[in-house]
């Protein structure tokens, strides 16, 4: 039966043991396991990517397998074939399809269809892979999870409704600071609110940003404007602009505190230079980390 990871929630079980496998990887690059030799993956594209493209591919590299590229737009998806059809044909060729949609009804389309595990590389509801280098981040940053204040800063989209869910399941107090408007998804913030209770925690909504950084662990920052939601970039950057994590902002949360984002980053909006570039920012080791968690979940899922 094959497995997918479409949500953070598909690996609800497996969040703890996915952070320690891909902190082994990490910790042992060198040793050249190759567990997925003769296996390989698709990379279906629609958007454009710098991090999760070439982490899933160096990771297929150094587990032994071989990824294939396939930016949508080369492909006969472009031309009217179906996500159906698209995905029965390369359940021939593959193992797994690693799929970044414009939507996430194209996503379940897809692994609906397709014979082989389909992993989520973004869509406009969720981003699982980068939850779980978030959380893998903050484990070797601050020694646990659980107990932890993560505040993110933004627009509730993607990153955003994952993290709640990754944080929550890991017992960590989640905090989303957004405008109204563009809260996390309710579906998902109520989901993760529900687990965060078995751990005696809560997932508050925080529209007021100086409130929500108080005694915070991690802040999290994401782009104002996403991939397929380039509408109104000047609405997007008066709505959010209380929120961009600058210096005095960072000065309410705790003194030790890190600061995380997923990038790619627009210095000067999301996040001033001061504080990306600065000694709270732990965005590199949380990019580098995309490498070491995608190993961890194609291993479970592939092998
Ligand atoms: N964080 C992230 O997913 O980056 P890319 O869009 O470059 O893959
Ligand atoms: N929320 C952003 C994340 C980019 C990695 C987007 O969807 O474009």
């Amino acid at each position: 039966m094959k497995r997918d990871l479409i949500s953070v929630l598909d690996i609800s079980d497996d969040i703890d043991d996915l952070i320690e496998s891909a902190a082994y990887l990490k910790k042992n690059r060198a040793k050249h396991n190759h567990p997925l030799v003769g296996k390989s993956l698709a990379m279906i594209f629609e958007k454009p990517s710098t991090r999760t493209r070439s982490s899933f591919e160096i990771a297929m590299v150094e587990l032994g397998g071989h990824a294939m590229f396939l930016d949508a737009r080369g492909m006969q998806i472009g031309r009217g074939e179906t996500i159906a059809d698209t995905a029965k044909v390369l359940s021939r060729y593959v193992h797994g399809i690693v799929y970044r949609a414009y939507t996430n009804v194209a996503m379940r389309e897809l692994a609906a269809s397709s014979e082989v595990p389909v992993i989520n590389a973004l869509d406009d509801m969720e981003h699982p892979c980068q939850a779980l280098a978030d959380l893998l981040t903050i484990k070797e940053k601050k020694g646990q999870l659980d107990g932890l204040k993560v505040v993110y800063l933004g627009d509730g989209n993607n990153v955003c409704n994952s993290l709640l869910l990754a944080g929550a399941l890991t017992g960590m107090h989640m905090v989303a600071s957004c405008p109204p408007e563009r809260m996390p998804d309710k579906t998902i913030a109520t989901c993760a609110a529900e687990i965060a209770e078995g751990w005696g925690e809560s997932v508050e909504l925080e529209s007021d940003p100086y409130k929500a950084v108080r005694d915070a662990d991690v802040l999290y920052t994401d782009v104002w404007v996403s991939m397929g939601d380039e509408s109104d970039p000047e609405y997007a950057r008066a709505l959010f602009s209380p929120y961009a994590i600058d210096a005095e902002l960072l000065a309410l949360a705790k003194d030790d505190a890190i600061v995380l984002h997923c990038l790619p980053a627009h210095r000067g909006e999301e996040i001033a230079a001061e504080v990306i570039d600065g000694p709270q920012s732990v965005v590199f080791d949380q990019a580098e980390n995309r490498l070491h968690a995608h190993k961890a979940v194609l291993q479970l899922l592939l092998e």
